[in-house]
C-alpha cells in the first residue's frame, strides 16, 4: 500500500496541473466517455486465470458486476490468478477502473491487484476482502507501449477469489493510431497444430496385462480389483496363491472378496486366448492405510460435465471406460464430482438429489463392472458449487458413503474458507483434512482420499501424515497452454513428498471431448496434449480422465492407452520425475525406475521445434546405454554420452534409457 501511496504522490507531483483535475468518469455508466473505451470491448478471450471464464460486463459467475452493492454495466469480472495484456502503443493516456472482490461470494475471498504500465508497477493494492470496500484506480498511461493487470491470490490460495476489475476504461491519445489490442505473452501462445509426435500402433491380437501391479486393501473390508489386460476375446484368467478371502473370476478377471489378514502376498496373474498367453506378477498388500499403491487411474465428470452430470451420464460413463478399451488398460475409477448432493435428512444424512436417484443402486452397476467409484465433498458447510458440503457431519458422511458402496472421496476446501476466516497457519489448513482422514478409516469401507485445496499450505509436506492418498497441488487446470504451462512448470520439487500411497495431483486430463458442461474437442494442441500426459505419467498424478469417454476419436484413444507410458505412471517403485537439467530452453524431466532404467521427458516451451539433449551423465549412466522411443514405439539402438533429438514446438520427447536390472 505504501508503495501505491508513494507512487501516487510521485504522479501527482509529475503531472502537469489540471491533468487530473477534469471530473472523474463514471464508471457505472453505460456509455463511455467520448474519447475512451470500455476494456470489455477487448478480446477477453486472451485473458488467463485460473478457475472460470473471463465475464463480459458480468462477474466470473455471470453475475452483474458488482462492488460494495453498486452494480457496474462495464468492467471484467476475473478470478486469481489472473493476466490480462493489453498492447497500448501509446494509444491511451489514462486508465481507471474499481477493483475488489465481487459480492456474488460475501465474505470470502482474497486478492491483490497490480497494474504494470510496460513493466513498471504503477499501481497496487494490498489484500482486498469480499465485503472491503471496493479501491478505485487511476493511473496516467501517456506514451505506454503495454499494460498487465494482474490479479493475485492474496497468498492463500484461489478459494472464491471472483476479482472484478468494475467500470474498466480507457481514455484513448487524441491522435490514438492503433487501438488497444488484449494479447497473450508469447510463451502463453497455443502451439502450432503440428501432427502429433507419435505412431499408432494397431491393438496386438496377443494377451498382455497392464495397469497396477501392486494393490493395497485393508483386511476385513471390500476388496475388487479388474485385472486390465488386451488381446483378442474371449479372454481367460488365472491365478496362483490367492491370499485368504480373495477369489477370481476366471470369465471376467475380477478379484474380489476381503483380505483375511495382513501382509503381503505375490500372485502370479495369467491371461490366456486363443492366440497365446501372458503372465505378470501382482503384489498383494494387506494392511491398513495401504491405498492408491500407484497413482489412481479412471475418470472424473468435472472437466466434461461439471453440473449437468447425472446418474446416467455415470453410468454410461462406466459403459464406456469397459466398451472402448481404457479399462483394459488400467483405468479403474468413475468418479462423481460435485452437484450430486441433496438436503440432509432428519437424522442428518446427507442425500443425493434428482439427477442421483439411487446412489447404492449406481455404486452396484459400476462394481458389477470390476470398476470402482468416486463421490464429492467440501469439509465446508457448502461445497464449491454451493451444495450440501460435510462440515459437521464427516463421520456420518464418510459412513454414509461406505454404506452407498463409494470407493474414493474428493474432498474440496470451497466454503471451509468461511469458518476458519481471518485464522492463519498450517493447522488451520491440516484440521479439515485430518478429521475426514479420521472418519474415513473409521467406515467400512477402504475409501482413497484425495485432497483438493489448490495446495495450500504446501500440502505436499504434510498431506500423507493425514491419510491423503493424493492432493492438488494447483488451482483447476483448463484445456489452455498457460494453464497446462503454469501447471506442469510448478510440479519442479514437489517429487520428494510422493510415493506409494501418496502423491501430487496436479488436477485432471484435459484432453479429447471436455468442456465443462459444453464438450468441444480440447483446445490443447495434439503435441500439447501429448506433453501433457506424458509429463503426467512422469510426475505420477493420479491419471483422472476429463472428457467423454463414450466419445473418444482415434487419437484420444491411442493418447491414453499407450502402455508404455501408462507403466511409467504406475511403476512400483513410485518415484515421481523433477526437471534434473535444462538443455537452453528444453526441460529434462526424469525418474528411475522399478527395472532399473529411467524414464526421460525432453520437453519444449518454445513455439517452434528445437532441438534437445540429454545427458547421460545426468542420469549418472555411464558407457553405452539402450534407448527407447515411448511414443514412436521404437528401440532407438545404443548411446554413448548424450542423444541428441528434435522436440516438436509445444511438444515432448518421452524416452526410456538404460539397461533393465
Ligand atoms: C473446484 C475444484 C474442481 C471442481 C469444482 C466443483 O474447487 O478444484 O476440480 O471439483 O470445484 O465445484
Amino acid at each position: 500500500m505504501m508503495k501505491y501511496l508513494l507512487f501516487a504522490l510521485t504522479l501527482v507531483a509529475a503531472l502537469a496541473p489540471g491533468q487530473f483535475a477534469g471530473a472523474s468518469p463514471d464508471l457505472t455508466a453505460t456509455t463511455a466517455p467520448a474519447g475512451s473505451i470500455w476494456l470489455d470491448t477487448l478480446d477477453l478471450s486472451k485473458i488467463e486465470q485460473d478457475w472460470g471464464k473471463p465475464g463480459k460486463c458480468q462477474s466470473v459467475e455471470n453475475h452483474p458486476l458488482t462492488l460494495g452493492k453498486t452494480v457496474y454495466a462495464h468492467g471484467i469480472g476475473t478470478h486469481a490468478r489472473s493476466i490480462m495484456r493489453i498492447d497500448l502503443h501509446g494509444s491511451a493516456t489514462h486508465f481507471d477502473a474499481v477493483v475488489g472482490v465481487d459480492d456474488e461470494v460475501g465474505k470470502r475471498g482474497s486478492v491483490t491487484f497490480e497494474v504494470l504500465a510496460d513493466k513498471k508497477n504503477v499501481f497496487e493494492t494490498q489484500v482486498v476482502r469480499g465485503g472491503d470496500a471496493p479501491v478505485p484506480v487511476s493511473v496516467d498511461l501517456t506514451g505506454v507501449q503495454s499494460l498487465s493487470l494482474i490479479v493475485d491470490d492474496g497468498r492463500d490460495g484461489i478459494d472464491s477469489d471472483h476479482a472484478d476489475w468494475a467500470g474498466a476504461l480507457l481514455t484513448l491519445a487524441a491522435d490514438a493510431g492503433n487501438r488497444p489490442q488484449m494479447v497473450p505473452s508469447p510463451q502463453n501462445a497455443p502451439g502450432p497444430a503440428d501432427p502429433p509426435r507419435m505412431a499408432f500402433e494397431p491393438v496386438s491380437p496377443l494377451p498382455a496385462i497392464h495397469g497396477a501391479s501392486v494393490v493395497g486393501s485393508t483386511p476385513g473390508k471390500p476388496f475388487l480389483f479388474l485385472i486390465p489386460a488386451t488381446g483378442d476375446a474371449p479372454l481367460t484368467y488365472s491365478v496362483t496363491k490367492l491370499p485368504a478371502g480373495l477369489v477370481l473370476d476366471p470369465k471376467t478377471g475380477i478379484l474380489s472378496g476381503r483380505l483375511k489378514s495382513s501382509g503381503v502376498t505375490v500372485v502370479k496373474v495369467t491371461v490366456k486366448n486363443a492366440r497365446g498367453s501372458a503372465t505378470r506378477n501382482l503384489r498383494i498388500i494387506g494392511g491398513t492405510g495401504k491405498l492408491a499403491q500407484t497413482p489412481p487411474m479412471g475418470w472424473n465428470s468435472w472437466n466434461v460435465w461439471a453440473g449437468k452430470i447425472t446418474q446416467d451420464k455415470v453410468e454410461a460413463a462406466a459403459d464406456a471406460m469397459v466398451n472402448s478399451g481404457l479399462a483394459a488398460h488400467g483405468y479403474q475409477y468413475v468418479n462423481i464430482d460435485d452437484t450430486w448432493e441433496g438436503q440432509r435428512d432428519a437424522q442428518g444424512r446427507v442425500t443425493s438429489n434428482a439427477k442421483f436417484p439411487d446412489m447404492t443402486g449406481l455404486a452396484n452397476y459400476v462394481h458389477q463392472k470390476g470398476l470402482k467409484i468416486g463421490i464429492y465433498s467440501s469439509p465446508g458447510p457448502q461445497t464449491c458449487a454451493r451444495y450440501e458440503g460435510s462440515y459437521q457431519h464427516e463421520e456420518l458422511d464418510a459412513q454414509t458413503y461406505a454404506d452407498w458402496g463409494f470407493d474414493y472421496l474428493k474432498y474440496d476446501w470451497c466454503s471451509y474458507g468461511d469458518v476458519v476466516k481471518g485464522q492463519s497457519g498450517p493447522d488451520v489448513f491440516k484440521k479439515p483434512y485430518a478429521v475426514m482422514g479420521k472418519a474415513l478409516a473409521k467406515a467400512s469401507r477402504d475409501i482413497v482420499f484425495s485432497f483438493c485445496q489448490y495446495g495450500m499450505g504446501e500440502v505436499w509436506t504434510w498431506g500423507e501424515s493425514l491419510g491423503g492418498n493424493c492432493w492438488r497441488t494447483t488451482g483447476d487446470i483448463n484445456d489452455s497452454w498457460p494453464s497446462l504451462r503454469k501447471i506442469y512448470q510448478s510440479q519442479n520439487g514437489h517429487e520428494a513428498y510422493a510415493g506409494p500411497g501418496h502423491w501430487n495431483d496436479p488436477d485432471m486430463l484435459v484432453v479429447g471431448q471436455v468442456g465443462w458442461g459444453r464438450p468441444h474437442p480440447s483446445h490443447l494442441s495434439p503435441n500439447e496434449q501429448l506433453l501433457h500426459m506424458s509429463l503426467w505419467c512422469l510426475l505420477s498424478s493420479p491419471l483422472l480422465i476429463g472428457c467423454d469417454m463414450s466419445n473418444l476419436d482415434d487419437f484420444t484413444k491411442a493418447l491414453l492407452t499407450n502402455d508404455e507410458a501408462l507403466d511409467i505412471n504406475q511403476d512400483p517403485l513410485g518415484k515421481p520425475a523433477g526437471r534434473i537439467a535444462m538443455d537452453g530452453d528444453v526441460e529434462v524431466w526424469a525418474r528411475p525406475l522399478a527395472d532399473g532404467t529411467w524414464a526421460v521427458g525432453l520437453v519444449n516451451p518454445l513455439l517452434e521445434a528445437t532441438d534437445g539433449t540429454l545427458q547421460l551423465s545426468a542420469l549418472k549412466l555411464k558407457g553405452a546405454q539402450p534407448i527407447r522411443d515411448l511414443w514412436l514405439h521404437k528401440d532407438l539402438g545404443e548411446i554413448s554420452g548424450s542423444y541428441t533429438v528434435s522436440v516438436p514446438a509445444h511438444g515432448i520427447v518421452l524416452l526410456k534409457v538404460g539397461k533393465p536390472r
